[in-house]
């Protein structure tokens, strides 16, 4: 009798120490751990089931019908729990590892390449002064880029411009002058322009050559253009653009395509003429190259020598963005390196 009370009893308080110690259980790891002890093969359900065999036939029937009953009751609450922590388990996990496909890696804004800028920049200041902007073909013929500006077949100028042939006999243009003639072709005198483009030159590369760099071509048709109006209009234009007053002075240059010709210089911004590393202690810095145009040109281009003057410009746009920016090497530009690019 004693010992049918005390396994009763052992019944009993099972439950409700399962019942406490499932509720404090935080993961399906312990909850396994748990059911395993109480329920498993060498569980304690088991263990009080063994001390059955000293009780009678009805006495092993009841604790048969309470124990069963226990189990059931258990294996409910187990379930039960496991349902809930395998959801939590879920949850957890998502709200840690949840991966949105949708989402940019990094919010990066895009902006525009410190060439664009600064074309964009010179374009401005060019328009305000009544230019307009034109382009020109990159591939072109050997007429418009050579031929028409003035080189002869056998002219020793065009080796200084090393120049990129396609099979076809087309060429890469060398400098934006190749739309000069192209502009006289389409436009009447008077006119006013400006040409940003890409250039291409067959060459060693270093940290100041490269095989494609950006060029911003001028020219101005007019009666009785001088050499005058070329330096009012490239002092105002650097001034404005260096945001003070520039001083320019012009060296003879040559270019079959201009007569006279010249190399256009600033005095240097850094030291105002002082001397200095920049302007290598000569108090200038060479800019661009510059000239009236030659008659040649104007009479290819269609327009009367006679009548018709005018001045025309090369200025690297690439040299210009170096020297606004304190850039020393010009294959950043094209290099894609997003970490230079990200500076401007
Ligand atoms: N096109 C020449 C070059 O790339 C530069 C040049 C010189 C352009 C004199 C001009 C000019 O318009 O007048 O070397």
């Amino acid at each position: 009798m004693q010992n049918y009370q005390s396994i009763k009893e052992s019944l009993i308080n099972l439950e409700k120490e399962i019942q406490e110690k499932i509720s404090s259980i935080i993961d399906v790891e312990h909850l396994k751990e748990l059911y395993q002890d109480i329920l498993g093969k060498k569980g304690r359900i088991t263990e009080i089931l063994k001390q059955l065999k000293d009780l009678s036939p009805e006495e092993k029937k009841e604790i048969g019908i309470i124990a069963n009953q226990l189990k059931d009751q258990l294996t409910v609450l187990f379930k039960e729990k496991q349902v809930e922590l395998e959801k939590k388990e879920i949850q957890e996990s998502l709200q840690k590892e949840f991966f949105d496909i949708l989402r940019p890696i990094k919010n990066r804004v895009g902006r525009i390449h410190p060439l664009s800028q600064i074309q964009y920049e010179v374009e401005d200041i060019f328009i305000n002064m009544g230019f307009q902007i034109m382009e020109g073909p990159e591939v072109e013929l050997d007429e418009y880029n050579f031929g028409k500006l003035n080189f002869t077949d056998d002219h020793p100028a065009r080796d200084m411009q090393d120049t990129f042939w396609t099979e076809e006999g087309f060429l890469l243009r060398t400098h934006t002058s190749s739309v000069q003639v192209r502009a006289m072709e389409v436009l009447k005198p008077p006119f006013k322009i400006i040409v940003p483009g890409r250039v291409f030159r067959y060459e060693e590369t270093d940290a100041s050559h490269e095989n494609t760099f950006y060029q911003l071509e001028g020219m101005m048709v007019d009666k009785n253009v001088s050499t005058a109006n070329l330096i009012y209009i490239m002092k105002t234009f650097l001034s404005t653009f260096f945001e003070k007053d520039v001083t320019v002075r012009l060296r003879p240059g040559y270019f079959p395509f201009v007569e006279p010709g010249f190399e256009l210089d600033i005095q240097c911004l850094i030291c105002s003429g002082k001397g200095c590393q920049v302007c290598k202690y000569s108090g200038w810095v060479e800019l661009l190259p510059c000239g009236l145009i030659h008659p040649n040109v104007l009479k290819a281009g269609g327009i009367d020598p006679q009548i018709w003057t005018g001045f025309a410009f090369g200025m690297g746009l690439s040299r210009l963005v170096m020297m606004r920016h304190s850039i020393e090497d010009i294959r950043h530009f094209l290099s894609g390196n997003i970490r230079f690019l990200e500076q401007f």
